[in-house]
């Protein structure tokens, strides 16, 4: 399956999108780890993108794009994929529309994950992670058993340095402006299904199920 995940900061995006991918057996591309990935290793581009991440504003979208074209023509990415936080902005989005026509394989599905931006900065300001495996936990709703560390690996819990009130507020204004226009991109397509993301986890990782029963083999 081919597949976007489109949802506010915080929706639970990446969260789900771990357990789409076992359940469907195909990569989870995020974009916000392959560039956190690109700043943790001090790339040109991790450089380029840090000043722009650590505002909340998006990383340019040559930038991305490219990023994520070479991503998709890993082998892995053959068989599917599910883009996690991208597309993000109309240009974005149709270069991905063209590179997939080009390849014979057009997206399937795009999934929109809603929820209020209450819950949004009281997921993201109590969201912890664990900087070995990238596990995420959430002090108020998901908490590692010893309060501290990755219940996996043992590794100590960091957070993300755009989790702050101030640069999560910053990162909803510019949601609401650069991608909220992608979902009558997407609707005009009728790729667009949406699912009530405000709910406790095993029940949202039911209802993404749901949405995609008619197109999951
Ligand atoms: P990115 O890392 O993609 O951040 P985001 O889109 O802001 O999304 P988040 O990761 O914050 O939220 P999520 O929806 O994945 O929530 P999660 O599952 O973690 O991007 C970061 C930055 O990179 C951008 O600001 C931009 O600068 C740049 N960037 C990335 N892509 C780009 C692009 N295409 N173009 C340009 N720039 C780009 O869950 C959040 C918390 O809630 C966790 O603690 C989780 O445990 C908890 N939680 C999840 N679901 C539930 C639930 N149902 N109940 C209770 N708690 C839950």
């Amino acid at each position: 399956m081919r597949l976007v995940l489109l949802g506010p900061p915080g929706a639970g995006k990446g969260t789900q999108a771990i357990r789409i991918a076992q359940w469907l057996q195909i990569p989870h591309v995020s974009t916000g780890d392959l560039l956190r990935e690109h700043v943790e290793r001090g790339s040109r581009l991790g450089v380029r993108a840090r000043a722009y991440m650590d505002r909340g504003e998006y990383v340019p979208d040559d930038v991305v794009v490219r990023m994520v074209m070479d991503r998709l023509e890993e082998p892995d990415a053959q068989k599917g994929f599910i883009l996690d936080g991208f597309p993000r902005t109309v240009p974005q989005a149709q270069a991905l529309e063209d590179a997939l026509a080009d390849a014979g394989r057009p997206l399937e599905a795009v999934l929109k994950f809603t929820i209020d931006d209450d819950m949004a900065i009281k997921r993201l300001s109590n969201r912890w992670l664990c900087p070995c495996c990238k596990r995420t936990y959430n002090m108020e709703f998901m908490r590692p058993q010893d309060g501290s560390s990755c219940d996996d690996d043992g590794c100590q819990l960091t957070r993300r340095s755009d989790d702050d009130e101030i640069t999560v507020r910053r990162r909803l204004d510019v949601y609401r402006l650069e991608t909220e226009p992608l979902e009558l991109f997407y609707w005009e397509r009728g790729l667009l299904r949406e699912v009530d993301a405000q709910a406790r986890l095993d029940l949202v990782t039911e209802r993404t199920k749901e949405a995609l029963s008619d197109i999951a083999s």
